[in-house]
């Protein structure tokens, strides 16, 4: 894939992310104050803020009119045209990794319009993985196509998960689940960065994906990537309104119906 054959939407996205990136591998291991936002381990650091405000200058420097949804500045509706493309991100996903100094964090940048996803970029600094999926044109890594897994079976998957922060004041009994799931056989990870944690099913690196209580931005990206790369996605508690969470299973074609299965009962 060149990158010509990408749309300008795609190509702001990618720009976007390059430049965010570089920001973010500068500030990487540096002494920085980290602050908590409300909830449970919530931190935030500069360069959240500093890779948020250089993305949204990127893309309002080539469309100024469209509509940007931020994780750390909310919600900036500068159309109210029903047809107007809405920017998700995340800047800097995987802050937990970050300010300790964990070399696993991600941005992720996505375009939609109507609900559907047009454009997904996820970009992760300090290897160089440059995700991105544009609709219809497939998903790819660094240039080369990507496409899902073919595991079939639970005791030979490889499963990155996600660890709620509040466990145990949690209504999802999502610790039993991951229980059930390593008695099965399948091997679990959590990378601490949903939107790696997506990108990498789309690669075909793992063979799923299951989170509870994630974020628009933590998946907007990433839902294009997996559409892109053949895969499948459940996204539970679907809202129309910007600022919700939502539980999210993501898996290659033969995992996505018994891992539903699983789910559902292992509770
Ligand atoms: C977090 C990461 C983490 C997930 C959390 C998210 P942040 O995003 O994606 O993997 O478990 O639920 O909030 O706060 O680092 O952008
Ligand atoms: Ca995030
Ligand atoms: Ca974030």
């Amino acid at each position: 894939m060149q990158t010509n054959d990408f749309s300008s939407l795609t190509l702001v996205a990618i720009q976007a992310a390059l430049k965010a990136g570089e920001i973010l591998r500068k500030g990487f291991g540096s002494a920085f104050e980290i602050n908590v936002k409300p909830g449970l381990q919530n931190f935030v650091t500069v360069y959240d803020h500093l890779s948020e405000e250089s993305i949204i200058s990127s893309i309002l420097e080539v469309f100024p009119s469209h509509n940007i949804l931020a994780e750390e500045r909310g919600l900036q509706e500068i159309s109210s045209s029903e047809d107007t493309i809405l920017w998700i991100i995340d800047p800097l996903d995987g802050t937990t990794n970050f300010a300790h100094h964990l070399p696993l964090f991600t941005i992720s940048i996505a375009a939609y319009s109507k609900g559907k996803g047009l454009c997904g970029v996820i970009f992760q600094p300090l290897s160089n993985e440059l995700f991105v999926a544009e609709k219809g044109k497939g998903a790819y890594l660094n240039g080369v196509r990507l496409t899902v897994s073919n595991t079939q079976k639970l005791d030979e998957c490889l499963i990155t998960v996600g660890l709620p922060y509040d466990a145990e004041s949690s209504p999802f009994l999502s610790l039993q689940q991951l229980q059930h799931l390593s008695q099965r056989g399948a091997t679990l990870r959590n990378l601490g960065s949903a939107a790696l944690a997506l990108a990498y099913v789309a690669a075909g690196k793992t063979d799923a994906f299951w989170m509870y209580n994630l974020h628009l931005w933590d998946i907007a990206a990433g839902i294009l990537l997996i559409e892109e790369a053949g895969g499948r996605l459940t996204q539970f508690e679907k809202k129309p309104i910007v600022s919700y969470t939502t539980s999210v299973l993501a898996t290659n074609q033969a995992l996505h119906q018994p891992l539903l299965n699983f789910l559902a009962h292992s509770n």
